[in-house]
């Protein structure tokens, strides 16, 4: 009799009939899904909702015929305003008829076709952001139909949430993705309001630490509505106190790029040397289909993912600022480090920076480098080119805005 009860609530659960308490739940996030920081593009920062089959086909597209997939960048994810107003007779969601005539699976076929993953977006409130159907009291269902379509990757935000707490919202739906049994990339995007980095490393595999960004170096956006939008070195300056908790599989997510929007190349070079430095997700936010040559040679430079993708991990600190002049260090493996020096002044600055009066150490990780025991070879990132080693001073003109990033090898 035990048995029969049991397969009956197997078989029940199996079926999707109703939510959370008849399920066998399993817990913890699918590990291992994202061990380097996750690369790709996602709708947003551009497009807004304004997202339809043709674009994700034609970027997908560009993903690889430009190199960005060779490069690293390997998920499409749509941001908020995929889907229709309504959830169907069955409570399930449907992708908007007018935007994906052809329903979300052929655009999903379409990209792994082109050997990329897919990501969706949605939210754990009642209503996304953008005011189409939320996940709240649909978590299993929501799961079983990701699982279903075969996407790679969920973004999960925290519009419309009243009366529900962030551990355990996002708990829920990691929990329901596990038991869906399709492994999913889960992406918290609570903007770091509930502090996801203390709670999240079980729950998901990487986190928001901030409002949404801007495409300018260091403004705050006021909105009329009572939030702030920041421009990228404010978002690092805000959470650069966290790096303990970001690591492989678990990465605090600065957010999606705005290289190749609003600033120029000497800014969206910054912001992707210190998206690279902070082991962010990278995440191009830029249309693909107008993209200029040196906004890909930005995204695409090896060396630079190089460093954001070193199997250490770890998120880079400022070690000095002077003058606005700052200096930024990230350990790297095999006894390496990225060394980046950014000029946040509103002028021209020259740097002459004496290694040998400097010893760096990283106290949240342990490493240390000290410049008069050992001695390391430079290259230059953005040239691409070795530039001495570390018993010369480094000299260089840095323009306003602009930044230097060198890797330095044992
Ligand atoms: C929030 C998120 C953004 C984006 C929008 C969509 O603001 O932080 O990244 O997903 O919602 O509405």
């Amino acid at each position: 009799m035990k048995k029969i009860i049991l397969v009956f609530a197997l078989s029940f659960s199996y079926l999707g009939f109703g939510q959370g308490n008849t399920h066998t739940q399993v817990g913890g996030k699918f590990e291992g899904l994202a061990m380097t920081p996750p690369m790709g593009w996602n709708s947003w920062n551009t497009f807004g909702t304004n997202i339809d089959e043709k674009l994700v086909k034609e970027t997908a597209d560009i993903m690889v015929s430009s190199g960005m997939a060779a490069a690293g960048y390997n998920y499409i994810v749509l941001d908020d305003g995929w889907m229709a107003k309504e959830r169907d007779v069955n409570g399930d969601l449907v992708a908007d008829p007018v935007k994906f005539p052809n329903g979300m699976k052929a655009v999903i076929d379409y990209v792994h076709g082109k050997g990329l993953k897919f990501g969706l977006y949605n939210c754990a409130g009642t209503q996304t952001c953008a005011g189409y159907p939320g996940t709240r009291g649909y978590e299993y269902q929501d799961a079983r139909f990701y699982a279903k379509l075969g996407i790679d990757f969920l973004k999960y935000d925290w519009c419309n949430t009243q009366g529900i707490t962030a551990k355990e919202a996002y708990t829920t739906m990691s929990n329901a993705l596990k038991t869906a049994g399709k492994p999913i990339v889960f992406s918290l995007c609570e903007w770091g309001d509930n502090q996801p980095w203390e709670w999240g490393k079980p729950v998901g595999n990487l986190w928001r630490i901030s409002g949404d960004i801007y495409p300018c170096f260091d403004c705050e956006f006021k909105h009329p509505e009572n939030w702030s939008s920041w421009g990228f070195m404010k978002i690092v300056e805000m959470r650069k106190d966290i790096r303990k908790y970001s690591g492989p599989d678990h990465w605090n997510d600065f957010d999606m790029m705005e290289v190749g929007n609003e600033m120029n190349d000497t800014e969206d070079k910054s912001h992707f040397a210190m998206w690279c430095m902070m082991a962010s997700p990278l995440f191009a936010g830029n249309d693909f289909r107008k993209i200029s040559k040196e906004t890909l040679a930005i995204l695409t430079n090896k060396e630079l993912i190089a460093v954001n993708q070193d199997k250490l991990g770890i998120q880079g600190f400022k070690y000095s600022a002077e003058d606005g002049l700052e200096v930024w260090v990230k350990p790297l493996s095999d006894g390496n480090w990225a060394v980046t020096f950014l000029n946040r002044s509103d002028v021209a600055k020259k740097i002459n920076f004496d290694w040998k009066k400097h010893t760096i150490k990283d106290a949240d990780f342990g490493y240390e480098a000290d410049f008069n025991k050992t001695v390391f070879k430079l290259k230059d990132l953005w040239k691409n080119k070795e530039t001495g080693n570390t018993k010369k001073n480094f000299v260089a003109d840095i323009a306003s805005h602009d930044s230097v990033t060198l890797r330095l090898i044992l």
